[in-house]
């Protein structure tokens, strides 16, 4: 290909990946798989690598991320970036409608919409390009965070039609979809890692990385609400915020014109009613007068329009008494306060315990036992404590002072420099951080021993069986046969229950564990435990050192370079390697026959060109077992699912096929394939 040739295929590709990321991102209802978007954006990448000057700044390659950014620029907004005023009261709502008429007479329209929960930032468009991203920061001025926006792909690179002025400005909220946190603090806790708060908060930290490629990874949506500018097609706010759909923001669909208060009111209860249901955290709606001119006569405070109000919905939150504090002890150490309360309901849900983070937080609060303390569920996901009703303390209250001894073993806390939480430091013998470990070692994601839970391991634990991983390879039939322990309920008057072991489950057990000495050296890395390094890291490891021994005797500039893996995953890794007692227990497991390194077919053609893609297999496929088809799948990166959905990527057509998948497919648009269309695919040909 010449460099002309190069620069239009370029160009045809950029338009196609925008096209598809607008029906994915902004409009929801993608058009073609994940798989064939993917193939694009290889396409595309490939090209600007070769003619790296063709390399545009709007090119849709730049979502992917990987520019570093050391310090963000600071930006002087061109108009200041202001906040709304506040109110938690329908009468300073009603207030607010009696200055608006006062001041405008009675035909006034407004729209109301969310006030949604993230970070508020302005996107600079220049002929229809995007040129700049900025924070808020004081309002005067924030960060250029371009780098980082460009990556979230409800935010279009280049916009579409040719209605749009030659220059303005759009503002809206970027934030983290509820289950894309869920997600992330669920792989932090399988690391080790502490846990983020809130997704707000999460989403600012997320838009400050120096590493744009981990902003991509993040799932950040947003909201676009405001359009400034001196040559906008309308002169009101709702009309502009349509045409902005148009030109392909994703504009928000929770929007509404009202005419009277009544109206206003209406959409003020329906939405703090049905907060819960989005997939997004609001705090409350927002009211703007739409029509430019009269926001113009009404004008500014020093702070915030005059024009618009934010309605904020209470925090859900309700007085408990504490009953007690307890503390607990986490697989790697960390030790957690918990307040245990009076049950009480809030926001739909009973509450009985409440986290109280850690020593600093009990401090703060000056804590009481008999307090009479607010609990609230914000943004966060476990309730938290923010504050004493002092007036209700009782007299004499004892004072809440955090432990300096782990609840468990009696051993001397430690708190490292710069972190807030306190550490048991007796690893090798602390009961609930042994227990943990275990645990984690047997768990569906790591060795997925089947027959072993953890009410087993507690009880192996008990009768002295095993105080380590490495303990269980060893166990016999005569140790386990007849094992019995009765566990209490938790709740006052609640049922007993006994766990035996019988002639089947202690069976059950040894064959789990002998069928787990096959499962990957990936996983049996992971399921060590070592801190940080959780499931992908784990899979970064092991394919980049091939096995134990190598990462093992990795030095820290060794680890350093392996991609996504930074200072502390290093520090880490080396400190569990320099324990006397964690290299025997591997040397012990290794004796025993698991994987400790990759096998030469899992390192031999295997690839990612299957990624983020899901597959049903139906039908038989002649000399290949649908076990292999399914492990070539996997191979490749491809998911396996059993039944057909809106989400399935192919089905995969044998001999001999049911109807009913293939109906479903049909249904679904979901498109129907056969193997040699698999293994085109897989080939790169298809
Ligand atoms: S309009 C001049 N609309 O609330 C007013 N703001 O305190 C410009 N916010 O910093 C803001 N949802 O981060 C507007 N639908 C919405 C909003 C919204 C959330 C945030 C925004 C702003 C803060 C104002």
């Amino acid at each position: 290909m010449n460099r002309e040739e190069a620069r239009k295929e370029i160009q045809r590709l950029s338009d196609l990946i925008e096209q598809h990321n607008h029906h994915y991102y902004v409009e929801a209802k993608p058009v073609i798989s994940d798989f064939e978007f993917d193939a694009l954006m290889q396409q595309l990448m490939a090209l600007e690598s070769e003619f790296p000057e063709l390399l545009q700044p709007d090119s849709p390659s730049q979502r992917v991320g990987g520019a570093i950014t050391k310090e963000f620029p600071t930006v002087v907004h061109k108009s200041a970036m202001l906040s709304l005023s506040n109110t938690y009261s329908r009468e300073e709502v009603a207030a607010f409608d009696e200055r608006v008429r006062k001041a405008l007479g009675e035909n006034i329209e407004y729209v109301c919409e969310l006030k949604y929960d993230g970070v508020a930032v302005g996107v600079t468009y220049e002929n229809g390009i995007m040129v700049l991203g900025a924070t808020r920061g004081d309002g005067t001025q924030g960060d250029d965070i371009t780098t980082n926006l460009k990556t979230v792909r409800a935010i279009p690179l280049r916009l579409r039609g040719n209605d749009y002025p030659a220059h303005f400005e759009i503002r809206g909220e970027v934030f983290m979809p509820r289950e894309a946190f869920e997600q992330l603090n669920a792989a932090r806790e399988d690391a080790g890692e502490e846990l983020l708060a809130n997704p707000r908060n999460t989403t600012a930290g997320t838009l400050k990385m120096q590493d744009s490629s981990v902003v991509a990874s993040r799932k950040l949506d947003s909201y676009l609400y405001a359009l400034i500018g001196n040559d906008l097609p309308f002169q009101n706010h709702y009309d502009n915020l349509m045409k902005a759909k148009e030109w392909g923001f994703k504009v928000p669909p929770y929007v509404a014109k009202c005419r009277t208060l009544d109206e206003v009111y209406r959409f003020m209860e329906t939405w703090e009613k049905e907060r819960n249901s989005l997939p997004f955290d609001i705090d409350g709606v927002v009211i703007k007068v739409n029509d430019y001119a009269a926001q113009r006569e009404l004008g500014f405070t020093a702070k915030s329009p005059r024009w618009a109000i934010a309605f904020k919905f209470k925090a859900q939150k309700e007085e408990a008494r504490l009953l007690s504090v307890s503390y607990q002890v986490g697989r790697t150490g960390a030790v957690t306060p918990v307040a245990n309360l009076d049950p009480v309901l809030l926001a739909g849900t009973t509450v009985k315990r409440a986290s109280l983070h850690n020593s600093a937080q009990i401090e703060k609060l000056d804590l009481h036992i008999g307090d009479s303390v607010f609990v609230e569920k914000g943004g966060d996901i476990i309730p938290k404590i923010v504050g004493v009703n002092t007036t209700l303390r009782p007299d004499g209250a004892e004072k809440v002072v955090f432990i300096t001894r782990c609840p468990e073993c009696e051993t001397p806390l430690v708190q490292e420099e710069g972190e807030a939480a306190h550490y048991c430091p007796n690893h090798m013998g602390c009961p609930p951080q042994i227990l943990g470990r275990i645990v984690h070692f047997i768990g569906r994601r790591a060795m997925d021993i089947e027959g072993l839970g953890e009410e087993t391991i507690e009880l192996l634990y008990e009768k002295g069986l095993v105080h380590n991983y490495a303990d269980l390879y060893d166990l016999k039939y005569v140790n386990l046969f007849g094992l019995e322990k009765v566990i209490e309920s938790d709740e006052p008057g609640g049922k007993q229950k006994k766990i035996s072991i019988r002639e089947k489950t202690a069976e059950n057990i040894l064959t789990g564990l002998e069928k787990s000495k096959t499962v990957p050296f990936e996983r049996v890395l992971f399921a060590l435990g070592i801190r940080f390094v959780g499931e992908t890291v784990a899979k970064k490891l092991a394919y980049h050192f091939g096995d134990l021994n190598k990462l093992m005797q990795a030095s820290e500039e060794e680890l350093l370079a392996v991609h996504e893996v930074g200072q502390s995953i290093t520090d880490s890794i080396l400190a569990f390697f320099a324990s006397e007692k964690n290299r025997e227990l591997i040397e012990r497991l290794r004796a025993k026959g698991l994987q400790f390194a990759l096998h030469a077919e899992a390192l031999e053609g295997r690839s990612e060109t299957l990624k983020g893609l899901t597959f049903v297999i139906s039908g038989t496929f002649g000399e290949l077992s649908r076990d292999d088809l399914k492990a070539l799948l996997e191979k490749n990166g491809g998911k396996i699912v059993s039944s057909v959905s809106s989400k399935t990527s192919y089905l995969v057509a044998g001999d001999d096929m049911g109807p009913s998948k293939k109906e479903k497919a049909a249904k679904l648009n979901v498109p129907v394939v056969d193997l040699e269309h698999i293994k085109a695919l897989i080939a790169g040909t298809s």
